[in-house]
């Protein structure tokens, strides 16, 4: 892979609280984020993942407190910040596999050749170096997820932030990309904030992994540090315990969410 390494900037979250209308979905938000660290956020469906990865993105401002992005308060939008989402469906269906991952570069003034490169590079780094002429709908979900992901590291950004972006792929596929994602991550130094349910998912790919409390006023409940070797063994004894671990935490999270909404664990 020759893709430039980039720098990857730190996130600095201050008593973060985003209200929707009356409704306060999180609260008291505190998180560091160190230069190139790979940070994953679990926690129980409607807790406010989504929404604080897309005020880390600028997408969302914040109603109480502050983040900031390598020393500039985020608002509005994140220069530094790419997004990942769940579905690619926010791929460019009318343009090529290649014009849709040029696109970032494009618009900052790249020329043909340069975009050709640029397009080139990045489908060989997620494993499809030859996709580039076809269209979105001639591939498959791992496919065009694959291609979201090179679209977004086109425009090299120093903060990747990913939303369940393996969530609608089959565990083949999923173990795959983790395995992709986390070689890509070595190699280009960014620094990565990634949302999921999956607790292998996380263990595979974080340094640390942040657990959310059930909503509403959600906050951070715990903080993991995954310190196993990488590529992670899911047999080494560390995986092992901080799964337990992290399940527990979780399942506790998710029963008061349920109760939360009238649901009681005896009726689950
Ligand atoms: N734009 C919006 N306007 C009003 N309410 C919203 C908006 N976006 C999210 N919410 C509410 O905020 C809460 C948190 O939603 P969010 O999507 O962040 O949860 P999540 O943790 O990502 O859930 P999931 O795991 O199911 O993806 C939910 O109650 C949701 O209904
Ligand atoms: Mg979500």
């Amino acid at each position: 892979m020759s893709v430039a390494t980039i720098k990857g900037v730190p996130v600095e979250i201050r008593d973060l609280g985003i209200s929707f209308g009356a409704a306060e979905i999180v609260s008291g938000i505190e998180l560091d984020v160190q230069p190139g660290e790979f940070v994953c956020l679990l926690g129980p469906s409607g807790c406010g993942k989504s929404t604080l990865l897309s005020s880390m993105a600028g997408f969302v401002d914040p109603s109480a407190g502050e983040i900031f992005c390598d020393g500039e308060e985020v608002r509005g939008s994140n220069a530094h910040a790419g997004m990942v989402f769940q579905s690619s469906e926010a791929l460019f269906e009318w343009m090529t596999v290649s014009q849709n991952v040029a696109y970032g570069p494009r618009m900052h003034g790249a020329g043909k050749a340069e975009q050709a490169r640029i397009a080139a590079e990045y489908l060989a780094m997620v494993g499809l170096p030859h996709a580039g002429g076809k269209f979105p709908s001639q591939l498959s979900g791992g496919m065009r997820q694959r291609v979201q992901i090179a679209r977004v590291l086109a425009n090299q950004p120093s903060l990747v932030l990913m939303d369940e972006p393996f969530g609608a792929l089959d565990a083949q596929t999923r173990q795959v990309l983790q395995i992709e994602l986390d070689k890509i991550w070595r190699h280009t130094g960014c620094t990565v904030v990634f949302v999921t349910h999956d607790i292998d998912e996380a263990l595979t790919l974080a340094d640390r992994v942040v657990v959310m409390s059930a909503g509403p006023r959600a906050r951070i409940k715990s903080i993991y540090e995954v310190n196993a070797p990488r590529p992670r063994d899911r047999a080494h004894p560390d995986v092992i315990d901080l799964y337990e671990q992290l399940r527990d935490d979780i399942r506790a999270e998710v029963v008061a969410s349920l109760r939360n909404q009238g649901i009681e664990e005896d009726q689950l």
